[in-house]
Parts: structure tokens; sequence; C-alpha cells
């Protein structure tokens, strides 16, 4: 099982390109069900959850063809099995984004229920309330979602809480409904957007992406297109929190700085000095961070796939700060492998106190889900001594060649068997 060694204590300095964002690149590969003519996408993330969605199509009929260079042609002309099996699905929760294409296209899916994970039970109630809403007859039987509808019809729905694959799916069988489907309270994150982008192009009618209120007027049929998916916002966060902690100066290339605004505030709030380009973003770091308070809701607010990475910069920054995790229930795990290599952090309820230590000292930790991962690199950059950290197939999930991009920051880091 892979792990990483880390020498920490050296400044990240230097240029690296931020990949494709994975959270836009599944759903968008989802979208590819949706129309019988090929969808042909650049910049998609070559991520191990990008290879386990790419198995997931294949099994249902769908020719994938890598294009290079973050090229790929989806061709769902010869969809022929409308199932997403358990032994797929549990290990990527993602899966669940090809339920509302499949019901849309073809009138009927399986897709086994995703089931918990390390952050929380994050439940699929809105997916399945919102396509019975259409019209969808929705059985669970047996572990597996059983939808069928001969077609959807276009509805108001209100979700109960807002949730980003649930709007996306939502979105994603209304394009081909009956009729105008109204979704309120839908989650306004970027990958939204970028995905109702390339519904468009491929001739859905979807309008307020990113609104918070989301109008999709459904048509007959869907043509090819071609879209680039959107520059990684949590991964260009990522990479922020790791100059900003071992008192770096870097640029990030191939960025899109307009979706990072809380992130960047709470960055400048702790001392970074930022500064925006159209597509790049550089920050410098000062000598040592000012704790800074952070607390996760849905988007334009702070997201809570930078909340580990803020909670390992307040490690080692001046004076103590609060870290509030409001959207999971249990997404503090990378709290105790922090503390190993010498972080003191209290935990009550969803509130982690983070008091600020001179230095972490190297350990060997262990990742627990795709950002406490992420955390734990960056507490091992700035640790004296060695950190390994074990189980980086966490991190595999969602960062693209990391210890390759550290290493061209000058970060000593290398991956061992
Ligand atoms: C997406 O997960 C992201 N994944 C997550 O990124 C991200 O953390 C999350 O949104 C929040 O921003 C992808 O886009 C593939 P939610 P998702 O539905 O859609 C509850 C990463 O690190 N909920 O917005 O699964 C749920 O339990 C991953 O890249 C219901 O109760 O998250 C949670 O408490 C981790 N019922 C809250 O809503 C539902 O039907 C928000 O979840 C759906 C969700």
């Amino acid at each position: 099982m892979d792990k990483l060694l880390i020498h920490g204590g050296l400044p990240l300095n230097g240029e690296i390109a931020v990949s494709g964002a994975k959270n836009a690149a599944l759903p968008i590969l989802c979208a590819g069900l949706l129309s019988a003519e090929p969808l042909r996408l650049k910049n998609v993330p070559a991520l191990n959850d990008i290879s386990t969605m790419r198995r997931l199509l294949q099994q249902m009929g769908v020719s994938v063809f890598d294009e290079g260079d973050g090229g790929m042609l989806l061709d769902s002309a010869g969809l022929n099995n409308p199932l997403a099996p358990y032994d797929m699905v549990k290990t990527m929760r993602a899966s669940i984004l090809v339920l509302g294409p499949l019901v849309a296209r073809f009138g009927e899916a399986r897709v086994s229920l995703p089931g918990g994970c390390a952050i929380g039970a994050r439940p699929i109630d809105q997916h399945i309330k919102g396509l019975r809403a259409m019209g969808a007859e929705i059985s669970v039987e047996q572990g597996y979602v059983h939808a069928r509808a001969k077609r959807l019809h276009g509805t108001r729905i209100v979700t109960d809480i807002v949730t980003v694959t649930g709007t996306e799916n939502l979105m994603m069988a209304a394009v081909l409904a009956e009729g105008e489907t109204i979704i309120e309270n839908a989650a306004r994150e970027p990958e939204v957007v970028d995905l109702a982008d390339c519904l468009n192009a491929m001739g859905a009618r979807v309008s307020g992406a990113g609104s918070g209120c989301v109008v999709v007027r459904g048509v007959e049929r869907l043509h090819g297109a071609a879209h680039a998916v959107m520059p990684d916002r949590i991964e260009t966060g990522t990479y922020l929190c790791a100059a900003a902690a071992t008192g770096g100066n870097i640029r990030l290339t191939r960025a899109r700085p307009s979706n990072l605004d809380a992130v960047i505030a709470k960055l400048v709030e702790a001392g970074c000095e930022i500064t925006r380009e159209a597509d790049a973003i550089r920050l410098e770091a000062p000598r040592r961070l000012k704790a800074v308070s952070v607390r996760t809701e849905p988007y334009p607010a702070f997201p809570t796939d930078m909340q580990a990475q803020f909670m390992a910069i307040n490690c080692v920054a001046e004076g103590a700060a609060a870290v509030r995790e409001t959207v999971f229930e249990n997404r503090f795990m990378h709290a105790v492998e922090l503390t190993r290599l010498g972080a003191d952090i209290k935990i009550d309820s969803n509130v982690a106190l983070v008091t600020g230590v001179p230095r972490l000292e190297g350990a060997t930790v262990m990742a627990t889900d795709l950002r406490a991962s992420a955390s734990l690199v960056i507490a091992g950059l700035v640790a004296q001594g060695e950190t390994r950290i074990e189980r980086i197939y966490h991190l595999d999930r969602g960062y693209e060649r990391m210890e390759t991009k550290l290493a061209c920051l000058g970060a000593n880091v290398r991956r061992a068997a």
C-alpha cells in the first residue's frame, strides 16, 4: 500500500498548473449518458475517481476513448445496461450521479445505494425525492435504487437541504423531461455551473445555475458537444495553503481565482499577499501565519472541502482559531492524526479549537479520506524531520500527481510502496 515520505521545513516556491476539477468532471462524464452523440471533453484530470467513473460507464455500454493530455471522448450510442453495481459504487459515492441521466435517457436505472463513507452517512433522500416529484417510480430493494419512468415531467422542487450532487442529478434528469422543472434551494457551487454549461452546449435549456434557483426547460433529445472542464478550485486552495504554511511564494496557472473568494479572504486574513490574474493566482506567505477561524457552509461561503487544509495551517499559526464544520457530521478525522505530529487541537462537537504551536515533529500518520490526506501533507511539509503518510490511495482519488507537483515547488517528497 503506497505511502508518501515528506521531509518538512522547506518553503514552497515556483509555479505549477492546476488540473481540471474532479467534482465538475464526475457529473460531466455522467452527462455523456444523455445523448447518443459523442461528447468530447478537455481538461479531464487523471485521477482514480475519474478512472472508476470511466469503468462504471463502460460496463453500461458507453465507449470511452482517451484522447491524451486530459482529452476524453464519450460515446453512449451503445448504452444497454443501466446498472451501477455495488462493487463499483461502494468505492465512489459519486456513482449516484448516473441515476438522473439513466432515467432521463433510458427510462430505467438500477443504482446501488452508495452507503456511508468516512465523513458521514451522506444519504441520497433528496435525489430520490426530486426524481419521484418528476414522475419516476422508485423502489429501494436489496440495497439498490430501482427507478423507472416512461418520460419524466417537469415540476417545482424545493430540496430540504442544499445538496451538490442532488442538484446535479435533478438538473440532468430534467433536461429531457416534458415541460419545465424549477429546482429551488439548489446548490450554487461552480461545478454545478460547469455542468449546466456542458448540458447547454449539448442542446439543453438550463438557466439560473449558480443562483440557487435552477430552471430547466425539457427538450426531446440532446446532441453531441465539446466542453473543457473548469479548473479544480479545491486543488488550487490546497496548494495555496501548502505555500502559506511553509512561508513560500508560488504561482498557480490554469486556475480560476474568481471561484475562491471565501478561501482567498481567509488566506489574506492569515497574513498572505494574494495576486489574482484572469487564469492564475500568486500567493506570498508571511514568515508565520496568523490563526484564522473558519465556518464551512455551502458555496459561496467557505467550502467544507477546504476545512481540513485550514485546520492544518492553523496548527502552526500564531494564536488560536475555531474550525467549525456545518456540512458533514464526521469530518474531523484528520485532527487526531495532526495531534500525532504535535498539533494542539481540542474538539467539541462540530468545532475544533486549534492553538498554534511553534513547530510540528514528523511522524507516521494515516490518511482516512481525501481532504484529510491533503491536510496531513500540508502538516508534513512544515514538520521537522520525516513524516510518513500511509493509505495515500485516498489522496490519489482527488489530486493529480501531487508528489510531482510538490517536488516542482521545491518540496522534499517521494512516494514509497
Ligand atoms: C459534493 O458531495 C462533493 N462531491 C463533496 O466533495 C463536497 O464535500 C460536497 O459536495 C459539499 O460541497 C462531489 O461533488 C462528487 P452534498 P455531495 O449532497 O453532493 C446531506 C471531495 O472531497 N444530504 O452537497 O455528496 C449530506 O449528508 C468531496 O471532493 C442529505 O441529507 O454532498 C451532507 O450533510 C467530499 N440528503 C449535506 O447534505 C441528500 O439527499 C451536503 O451534501 C443529499 C445530501
